[in-house]
């Protein structure tokens, strides 16, 4: 292995940017290291060449990334460097080079080791960094159309999901990219549903229960609870740390009409309003709304309020979470006595306009209809409730913090990439 070193003593006074031509055959030891000098005290790195690329890492990343025991927890996998003798002006001394790794010594003389797979995974060029925020670290979204909805909601076997990790990983993937899915097969049973999160996580109690039944009942503490139509909505809007995922395991459907689903891609609308009613959308993103539920579940009052706009944006002006409900929407209005006129029409026209994009599904018995609460607006068509035709589904939530984290870790079991 020595024979493969390369070890090139950089002078520890001048600031360095150290380009190391890696691309060369190792076996034959031609090798070239050029040393470039950099005089501006902002960019100070180490540059590499790596199957065929070049890669840049600041000094400063590479000396926060050590992975040495003395600076990584080994069994944590956490940082433990201490951050008050850090030095973000750090220099190189040397840097040696063999075919699976870059060792540098510091300028305080600490020594790092790291992979050049490892450095690959955490590339800054921004096509690498693309390709992993938009693989391991969350799925890209596909916005669709309701008449789209047969191709783009899967069907899933219950059974599969709890047997066969490729088959969790596909069923939580497609839920990722399209917010909806259907699991068919479940066993009629009240706790078929937990089978199902077990594998992902934990369940997301609520005020409504661990698990919640929707079926009809008089004097109920929440419209949903009723036989009739149910507006499109999201569910629990007052929630600072919503739900977000929703699943509802169908036990009884109704024999008679009604009863259906409703289901729209509020990315989709929220797209098509950016375009379409710049005006509209833009009171929408930056209206404050209060959100609300009062009232009392399983002997437990409960006084729930969160302010948020309709459409929430993230800092790049990306969807992040969709708050929408008439019957949860409270009466105080945060904003100024001007923009309620307008925010109405831009509330109403985004409600007709999921209305024309939704589609309508009905599910059946043995059905667990999964999707994404702070994504898609959900309804419900009335539906006949009499003694020997009823309908009663069994719902629970489950956080995408638990979905992501699965499906990273099923990721990294079923696709292993080198450096990870
Ligand atoms: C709800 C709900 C849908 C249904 O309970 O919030 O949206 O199909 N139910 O009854
Ligand atoms: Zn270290
Ligand atoms: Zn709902």
């Amino acid at each position: 292995m020595l024979q493969n070193i390369l070890l090139r003593r950089l002078s520890a006074t001048n600031r360095l940017k150290v380009h190391l031509d890696l691309f060369g055959d190792f076996k034959h030891n031609k090798f070239h290291i050029n040393s470039v000098f950099n005089k501006s005290n902002k960019d100070d790195f180490v540059e590499i060449k790596f199957q065929g690329k070049s890669l840049r890492f600041p000094n400063v990343w590479l000396r926060d990334n050590c992975q040495c025991e003395q600076c990584f927890h080994q069994s944590a996998k956490s940082r433990i460097l201490d951050l008050s003798k850090f030095n973000v002006d750090v220099q190189l001394k040397t840097v040696v080079q063999d075919e699976t790794t870059v060792q540098i010594t510091w300028d305080d003389n600490h020594s790092s080791k790291y992979g050049l797979h490892w450095l690959k995974f955490r590339s800054f060029t921004p096509e690498d960094q693309l390709k992993y925020t938009n693989t391991l670290y969350q799925p890209v979204k596909k916005l669709w159309h309701g008449e789209d909805f047969q191709k783009i909601c899967s069907k899933h076997d219950y059974n599969k999901i709890v047997n066969c990790d490729d088959a969790l990983h596909n069923w939580l993937q497609d839920l990722a990219t399209y917010g909806v899915v259907l699991i068919q097969n479940t066993p009629h049973s009240n706790i078929a549903l937990d089978g199902i999160i077990e594998r992902v996580g934990f369940i997301k109690r609520t005020h409504y229960g661990v698990k919640f039944v929707v079926e009809n009942v008089a004097n109920t503490s929440n419209v949903a609870y009723l036989s009739s139509n149910l507006q499109m909505h999201v569910d629990l809007p007052y929630y600072e740390y919503c739900p977000g995922v929703n699943m509802l395991h169908c036990l009884v459907q109704t024999v008679s009409e009604g009863g259906e689903n409703l289901l729209a891609d509020c990315h989709y609308t929220s797209c098509y309003m950016k375009e379409h009613h710049p005006e509209e959308y833009k009171l929408l993103t930056e209206t404050d709304v209060e959100w609300s539920d009062v009232g009392v579940e399983h002997g437990n009052e409960f006084f729930k309020l969160y302010r948020s706009p309709v459409i929430c944006l993230d800092r790049h002006g990306a969807v992040k979470r969709i708050n929408f409900s008439v019957p949860q929407r409270g009466s105080h209005f945060p904003g100024s006595i001007e923009t309620v006129k307008p925010w109405y029409e831009a509330h109403g026209l985004f409600y007709e306009l999921n209305q024309k994009f939704a589609a309508k599904f009905k599910t059946k018995a043995g059905d667990i209809l999964v999707f994404d609460n702070i994504r898609l607006l959900h309804g419900r068509n009335a539906y006949e409730d009499k003694s020997g035709n009823v309908r009663k589904l069994l719902g629970a939530y489950v956080d995408w913090d638990e979905i992501y984290s699965r499906l990273r870790c099923l990721k990294a079991k079923l696709y292993p990439v080198e450096g990870i």
